[in-house]
């Protein structure tokens, strides 16, 4: 045999043992998936460095405001106890029982700035982390209040549990969410994220949005070519937002519930849903 067949032929024989490798991982259920087996403390470490240096790496070009101004750490103390707190715990606080039995667990934060820049603190909770349970935070807070949440978060370790509670006690933050209303036309990018980030996966199956192929709802594919949306409203972009937005108002008893979208969102994801022919 030639040197350069035996060569290929070699590659060809691991490369089918290490297929035959994974399928067997995969297909024979040897895998165990449940959250009460903890990963290796390697392989835990090495996607931990994996997810830090993406968010190092993603946050690198971006510019942090002034973050120690005090309204913005009240509105942040605010913020944190409405929407960190459950899973994060705060000084002299423990997480609630979701917040204890995820995995990866999260920290509680107060030693977050020894691991990250101000701004990837603001980067983290405004995109999430896929696979950790993090959410991404970016179509519920707008940018000042993601701001003033990592401004929070960043003053943490220098708070007693006594001074955390006084520094959590303003009323509820509503966050200014960036409304679009003026905004008449949707943007086509921007909507297929907010599709996947209002849950509309969880129900129905949309071209170019991963999920389980669910059957809750009507699969959303060719949409735009049909005349009307849920049998009752005729197909235009402004009753696809009065729908996304007010379900119950357009058909009291339908099973689609108001999934809380802003104006500008909905109208995004009309703008994506309209290109679905
Ligand atoms: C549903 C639970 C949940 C909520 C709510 C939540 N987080 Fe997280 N968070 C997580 C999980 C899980 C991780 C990943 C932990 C890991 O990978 O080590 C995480 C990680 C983080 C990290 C990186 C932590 C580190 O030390 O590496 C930061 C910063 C963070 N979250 C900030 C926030 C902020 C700010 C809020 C509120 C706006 C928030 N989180 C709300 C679950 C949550
Ligand atoms: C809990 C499940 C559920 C969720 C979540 C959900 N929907 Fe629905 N959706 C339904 C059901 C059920 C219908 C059928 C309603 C009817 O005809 O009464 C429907 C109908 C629709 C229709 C009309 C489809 C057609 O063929 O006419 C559109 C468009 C739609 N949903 C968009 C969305 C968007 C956008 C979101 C996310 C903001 C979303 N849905 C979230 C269950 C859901």
């Amino acid at each position: 045999m030639k040197k350069s067949a035996l060569v290929l032929t070699t590659v060809a024989a691991l490369l089918g043992t290490a297929l035959a490798g994974a399928g067997v991982v995969v297909y024979s259920g040897i895998y165990d998936i449940s959250a009460t087996s903890q990963h290796l403390q390697p392989v835990y470490s090495l996607l931990e460095t994996t997810m830090h240096q993406s968010v190092r790496w993603r946050a690198r070009n971006i510019t942090t405001p002034p973050l120690d101004d005090a309204q913005r750490l009240a509105r942040g103390g605010a913020l944190f106890r409405d929407h960190c707190v459950q899973c994060h715990g705060a000084p002299g606080v423990a997480q609630a029982d979701i917040g204890k039995s995820m995995q990866p667990v999260p920290g509680p934060l107060v030693d977050a700035l020894q691991r990250w820049r101000p701004r990837e603190i603001y980067w983290i909770t405004r995109h999430g982390i896929k696979m950790s349970g993090m959410p991404a935070w970016q179509f519920r807070l707008d940018e000042e209040a993601l701001w003033d949440v990592a401004a929070f978060v960043q003053a943490l370790p220098t708070l007693s549990p006594q001074a955390y509670a006084q520094a959590t006690q303003s009323a509820v933050v509503t966050p200014r969410v960036v409304e679009a209303a003026s905004r008449r036309t949707g943007d086509v990018d921007r909507g297929r994220l907010a599709l996947g980030q209002y849950a509309c996966q969880a129900c129905h199956t949309i071209p170019g949005i991963t999920s389980s192929s669910p059957n809750v709802g009507p699969p959303l594919q060719g949409l735009a070519s049909r005349n009307l949306i849920a049998g009752k409203l005729a197909n235009t972009p402004d009753n696809l937002v009065h729908w996304i937005r007010q379900p119950k108002t357009v058909k009291p008893l339908t099973a689609m519930p108001d999934m809380g979208v802003s104006e500008g969102d909905a109208r995004d994801m009309a703008a994506y849903l309209a290109t679905l022919q």
